[in-house]
């Protein structure tokens, strides 16, 4: 028996832009506060059908950088209180690129607890790694019978990525399995940052395929993009986007980095020719970078900003930005460092018994549709 569900196309929710200012300083984790009480994480993770669903994942390569807080992480957090929350790390997705097993074993468990510690709450959002529930898998495959590959060919991930893991099938359908993950949970909105805009417009016209086929099932789904932080620049390279990827360390703030880390990595990042301080992305992108991660850790305009600190000078600058990013982040990497790895993965193993629940009923549904038996 197939589900109702909402028509494709309504609006959601407020721009995405909106989300801004939720959340100007990362709140006290309140994984912290739960993990006295972790055994009632099993019962506590529950689906409402009321509110509107939400879905992200993160790949679980190299370590999480200000650029996914920024751009993500912040947001999922805000949106706990207002949404029905799924978050995911994505290790099967991170395959596409070559990984050393135990590396990436370690990899999945830091990155689930950085979003427990960044405030990803277990008895409001269900949170699991990908690989444990089948059904992404089993949804990516059926979606990949419809998917276009005159689409895929032209995402510019892809073409990015060919060049530092050689080809595979896998990186070529990665835009398949990440429009499965979303639609597995039928959700109407996806926190990200704005490099994944190309793969939220991919999964669009997979559901619009889908949808044309054999009947309308799956939600259209929205993007959610913040107005600041969607697109947080290298330290050392601020026309390129800070990326887990990168040789040079020093071009990203970890979401983990100690105090003198943050202010060392900061002092050194690249700026601009000139004095002023100016937030001019095109003749700037130095300091506006630097604007952007301040604006974000303060909860302050960035022309607020500039402004304030118009005479200030590059060097002040930078001390205020390490100032507000040690002080914002201070509370995430107490957390993070309090965390214990075998309540961590109770949670998670928690999680992927539920959402291997939640997932079988859109498979259910899906496999119908398309003539097996469901
Ligand atoms: P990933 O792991 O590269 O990044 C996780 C999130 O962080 C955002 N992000 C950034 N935001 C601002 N500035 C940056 N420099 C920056 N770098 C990364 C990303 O936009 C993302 O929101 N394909 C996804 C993972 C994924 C996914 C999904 C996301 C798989 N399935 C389903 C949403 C829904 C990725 O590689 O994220």
């Amino acid at each position: 028996m197939l589900r109702p569900h909402r028509p494709s196309g309504v609006v959601l929710l407020c721009p995405g832009a909106s989300l801004i200012g939720l959340v100007p300083s990362p709140r006290p984790s309140p994984i912290a506060r739960v993990l006295g009480g972790i055994g009632d994480v099993e019962g506590a993770i529950r689906s409402d059908v009321t509110r509107k669903k939400v879905f992200s994942g993160i790949q679980p390569s190299g370590d999480i950088h200000i650029g996914n807080y920024m751009g993500a992480l912040r947001n999922w957090v805000a949106m706990q209180d207002d949404y029905d929350t799924v978050y995911c790390v994505v290790d099967l997705h991170a395959l596409t690129l070559p990984q050393v097993p135990a590396e990436l074993r370690d990899a999945r468990l830091r990155t689930a607890k950085i979003l427990l510690a960044s405030g990803i709450d277990p008895q409001r959002s269900l949170i699991y790694y990908q690989s444990e529930v089948p059904q992404h898998a089993e949804l990516c495959w059926i979606l990949g019978t419809l998917a276009s590959i005159g689409h895929l060919s032209r995402m510019t991930q892809y073409k990015e990525k060919l060049d530092k893991g050689g080809q595979n099938l896998g990186l070529f359908s990665y835009p398949v399995l990440m429009a499965a993950d979303i639609l597995v949970h039928r959700v109407h909105a996806v926190p990200v940052g704005n490099d994944q805009t190309q793969h939220l417009e991919f999964t669009r016209d997979l559901v619009d395929r889908f949808n044309s086929r054999y009947g309308e099932y799956f939600p259209r789904p929205r993007q959610i993009t913040p107005g600041v932080g969607a697109r947080v620049m290298s330290l050392k390279e601020p026309t390129s986007k800070m990326s887990k990827s990168d040789p040079d360390a020093s071009s990203r703030i970890l979401v983990t980095d100690d105090a003198d880390g943050i202010r060392r990595k900061i002092r050194r990042a690249v700026t601009d020719s000139g004095r002023r301080i100016v937030y001019d992305v095109a003749r700037k992108p130095g300091i506006s970078n630097l604007l952007d991660i301040l604006a974000v850790f303060t909860g302050d305009s960035v022309e607020e900003l500039a402004d304030r600190h118009s005479a200030s000078g590059y060097g002040k600058l930078k001390e205020v930005a390490a100032d507000a990013v040690i002080a914002g982040l201070a509370p995430v990497r107490r957390a993070y460092l309090d965390l214990d790895d075998v309540d961590v993965e109770r949670i998670m193993n928690a999680g992927a018994v539920e959402a291997r629940r939640r997932t079988e009923q859109t498979m259910a549904d899906v496999r119908e549709l398309i003539g097996l038996p469901g």
